[in-house]
């Protein structure tokens, strides 16, 4: 049901706090944080023994994805097969498996996979990305590696899986032993949005729980983590009020829009991909994502005052960064959006508009960042009387290769 949203679309993308809400529940220690809040609470609770035995000092336990040692033992790397969105969150994975916990992360297409396999690796854990669990592409490259390592002489070589899905009970639940489950229940609407923020959020545990266990984040750090991501829901929920009626009126700016640029980097990038995505799919207006610093290498000869620009600029590393592409896209007089905090002077010279996020930790950020994104394609789809629901040519689950 719609409960009152027009669309799923859009009724998907208001839940997103509460998908988030359920799997930090699910994947960090509940227990722990209450403490955390409210020390006493912990107190009372080891002098009656009421609850279970208070969570350690130290970080280990508090990831609780319950995965077994030996798919990480000795990892060496990471191989990620997906397709589309999932493919997206798979890209903001791998720079949070890298970054955080040190492990050098491939990143597949599943229909390129397949018929273009890598040579073996030792010691490579691979992780397929499927909200339905049964993209074909996805399970084909899957079954294909699975079976290549199961046939290897070398232990070392022998198959290690993971599946991310929101439906452990489909095909990929049934060809993969261990199963991250990304708890957004039922999406409705072809194009991903709750489900993409659920994939994005188990990378954050997996990122975390390998950190913990290789020891490249002490614990302080991996606590801090858990406890800003904690901070992310109530964020979302204001963002989402904030910014709904605004992007529905700046929707109408774009009618005779007909190319999009999105602009991210780091670990925004994949969020600029996704932005232009979303905006395809159900808007059917061409739009391209590019990291950038990539820009002036081509892409920017595309740019006029018909093309609007969108860059995701959030305060960090890379921030000034981007600042300084979007100026070269102003200076070509496009139309530029900035998807940054509204407090900030240089951005507020620089952009047409902004499209305001919370200031949050840049490795933190996609969370927020691709909330408006998914907004302002939902919003001029819908102005454009286009079935957001049932994008023409396309279908939730792709079962042909
Ligand atoms: O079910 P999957 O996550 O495997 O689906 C993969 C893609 O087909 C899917 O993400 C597609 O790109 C969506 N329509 C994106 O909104």
């Amino acid at each position: 049901e719609k409960q009152g949203f027009r669309h799923f679309m859009l009724k998907e993308i208001y839940e997103q706090p509460t998908v988030l809400r359920t799997q930090l529940d699910a994947y960090f220690d509940p227990e722990w944080y209450l403490q955390t809040q409210n020390p006493t609470v912990g107190e009372r609770s080891r002098i009656t023994g009421s609850n279970p035995p208070s969570a350690p000092a130290s970080s280990p336990g508090l990831v609780q994805l319950n995965l077994p040692q030996s798919l990480y033992e000795n990892l060496e790397q990471i191989q990620i097969v997906a397709c589309g969105t999932s493919w997206h969150a798979a890209l903001v994975g791998k720079h949070l498996l890298e970054q955080w916990a040190g492990v050098p992360t491939f990143i597949q297409y599943a229909s390129e996979f397949r018929y273009s396999p890598p040579p073996l690796t030792a010691n490579t854990l691979t992780i397929g990305v499927t909200q339905s669990g049964e993209t074909a592409d996805t399970l084909a490259a899957l079954e294909m590696e699975q079976e290549r390592r199961k046939s290897h002489h070398s232990p070392a070589y022998q198959p290690r899986m993971l599946g991310i899905t929101n439906r452990p009970e489909s095909s990929l639940g049934r060809l993969i032993p261990y199963i991250i489950n990304t708890h957004a229940n039922l999406e409705v609407g072809v194009a991903a949005t709750k489900t993409f923020s659920a994939q994005v959020m188990a990378f954050y545990a997996l990122a975390l729980d390998l950190a913990d266990r290789r020891k490249t984040l002490k614990a302080e750090a991996i606590e801090s983590i858990i406890k800003k991501l904690r901070e992310l829901p109530p964020l979302i929920e204001r963002l989402i009020e904030e910014q709904d009626d605004y992007i529905g009126e700046l929707a109408h700016q774009f009618n005779e829009t007909s190319d999009f640029i999105f602009l991210g980097r780091g670990i925004n990038f994949p969020i600029a991909l996704e932005g232009a995505l979303k905006l395809k799919e159900i808007s059917y207006i061409h739009a391209e994502g590019y990291p950038a610093g990539e820009m002036k290498h081509g892409p920017i000869a595309l740019l006029d005052a018909k093309v609007p620009v969108v860059a995701i600029a959030v305060p960090g590393l890379l921030y000034e960064k981007v600042l300084s592409n979007a100026q070269e896209a102003k200076a070509r007089d496009a139309r530029l959006i900035g998807v940054t905090p509204k407090d900030s002077l240089e951005a507020q010279d620089i952009f047409n508009e902004i499209l305001a996020i919370p200031t949050v930790d840049e490795s933190l950020s996609p969370l927020v960042s691709v909330i408006p994104l998914q907004l302002l394609a939902y919003h001029i789809a819908a102005l454009r009387g286009l079935d957001v629901d049932q994008p023409r040519n396309l279908a939730k689950s792709v079962t042909v290769e």
